[in-house]
């Protein structure tokens, strides 16, 4: 059979409950999920609680699948521990995603992936499982996202050669922070982090440890204390590609201009940022050829003319915010809607609270583009007439 290539390709794909499901429907597909060729191709799919469940009546197919990427988030449900610890102890994992509510199995699920290099870690960690972190030969990146506040001082600084790292999470020692980030130095190409509790100079402290050769992705949050310095020094990353700043307050327009200047970005985030102005958004038009997705919500000083370019131009666009961009009116949609490849890529633009825009315009637009999903001034999508 011809397509059974195609099949199995995207059999590949699906989540292990999926292809639970799948299983059932015909024969052929019975057979196409139990052969060889699949159970000897690795699953690059999540393996969530549910499908550890829904596996729980064939679990021997553990045994030949080759799970490579585990979500694993444990609620509020009644599980056996041994049960968990023997299933992922059985598995290669190369990226493991994890929320332990009740469970207390953290050293077991790590004892025997010696080959992983991704991790995120949701839930409050001690710093007896970040020294666990330490042995894995090949952990690259390093995702800490954690509500809580954890109780001890993390010792984050025990950490070397990472690519990525995300330290959403409060209550980090600063001088940790730039150690784990020095000790990163030549590896580090993306950084994310909560930055509410930093001060100007300690941000500026952890900037001058980046290296400006290497980062291209850099999303700041919940930092306030923004100045045209710190600006200009991220202006040096020359290879930044995805950047989110937000609230960043009393910055000249040349500082922005500096910042877009000779980069190609494939996502912006400039949330109530000052000095974006128009001549910023054309700075950004000159090398847009990549731009996937820009939020330049409640910036009041970017007006029609500069937003229709931008959407003319760049062709790459899956998604626009301009919410609460107060001076935006229908005219900064394009005039010519059969322009080039308008659109094909674009699948949110979002004009919530921008009070000059009038729904009938944005009913023609969705009329033309369908799969865009508008949304209007109150926040509500704008259904096909
Ligand atoms: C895997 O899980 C994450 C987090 O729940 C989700 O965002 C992602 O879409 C899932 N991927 C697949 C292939 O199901
Ligand atoms: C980190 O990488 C550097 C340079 O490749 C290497 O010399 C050093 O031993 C590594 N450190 C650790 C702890 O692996
Ligand atoms: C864009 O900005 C808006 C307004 O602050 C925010 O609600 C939204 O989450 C942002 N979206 C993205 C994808 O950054
Ligand atoms: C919206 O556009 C329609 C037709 O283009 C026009 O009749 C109407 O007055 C406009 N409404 C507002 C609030 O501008």
């Amino acid at each position: 059979m011809e397509n059974k290539n195609i099949i199995l390709l995207i059999f590949t794909y699906l989540e292990l409950n999926d292809l639970a499901r799948c299983e059932q429907v015909c024969l052929n597909w019975h057979h196409f999920i139990n052969s060889d060729t699949l159970q000897n191709r690795k699953i690059f799919s999540n393996f969530t609680y549910d499908s550890l469940q829904q596996f729980k009546w064939h679990s021997k197919k553990f045994q030949y699948l080759k799970i490579k990427d585990l979500v694993f988030y444990e609620e509020d449900f009644k599980i056996n521990k041994k049960d968990i610890i023997n299933t992922i102890s059985k598995l290669e994992l190369e990226s493991l995603t994890i929320k332990l509510n009740q469970l207390n199995v953290f050293d077991h699920l790590l004892v025997n992936q010696k080959q992983l290099r991704k991790l995120e870690i949701r839930m409050p960690i001690t710093n007896q499982q970040l020294q666990l972190l330490t042995q894995l030969p090949h952990l690259e990146q390093l995702h800490l996202r954690i509500q809580k506040r954890t109780d001890e001082n993390l010792k984050l600084g025990q950490l070397h050669n990472l690519s990525a790292i995300s330290l959403q999470l409060q209550g980090m020692n600063h001088q940790e922070v730039l150690q784990m980030i020095q000790n990163s130095y030549e590896t580090l190409s993306e950084l994310e982090i909560d930055a509410d509790e930093y001060n100007h100079d300690e941000m500026i402290q952890i900037v001058n440890c980046l290296n400006k050769d290497k980062i291209e992705k850099l999303y700041i949050y919940y930092f306030n204390d923004y100045s045209d310095l710190l600006i200009l020094k991220l202006s040096q990353f020359y290879k930044l590609n995805k950047l989110s700043i937000f609230k960043a307050q009393n910055i000249q327009e040349d500082s922005m201009l500096q910042l877009f200047q000779n980069k190609y970005f494939e996502e912006i985030n400039l949330n109530q940022c000052d000095g974006v102005t128009d001549r910023v958004v054309f700075q950004i038009i000159k090398r847009c050829q990549r731009l996937k997705c820009i939020n330049l919500s409640w910036n009041v000083n970017i007006f029609d003319h500069s937003i229709m370019i931008l959407l003319e131009e760049a062709m790459q666009l899956e998604e626009v915010y301009l919410i609460g961009c107060k001076q935006l009116t229908t005219e900064c949609i394009p005039k010519n809607l059969y322009f080039r490849n308008l659109f094909k890529k674009l699948r949110i633009l979002n004009f919530e609270s921008c009070n000059a825009m009038n729904d009938s315009k944005l009913k023609k637009l969705k009329n033309q583009f369908k799969y865009i999903k508008i949304i209007n001034y109150y926040g509500d999508e704008i259904d096909k007439i």
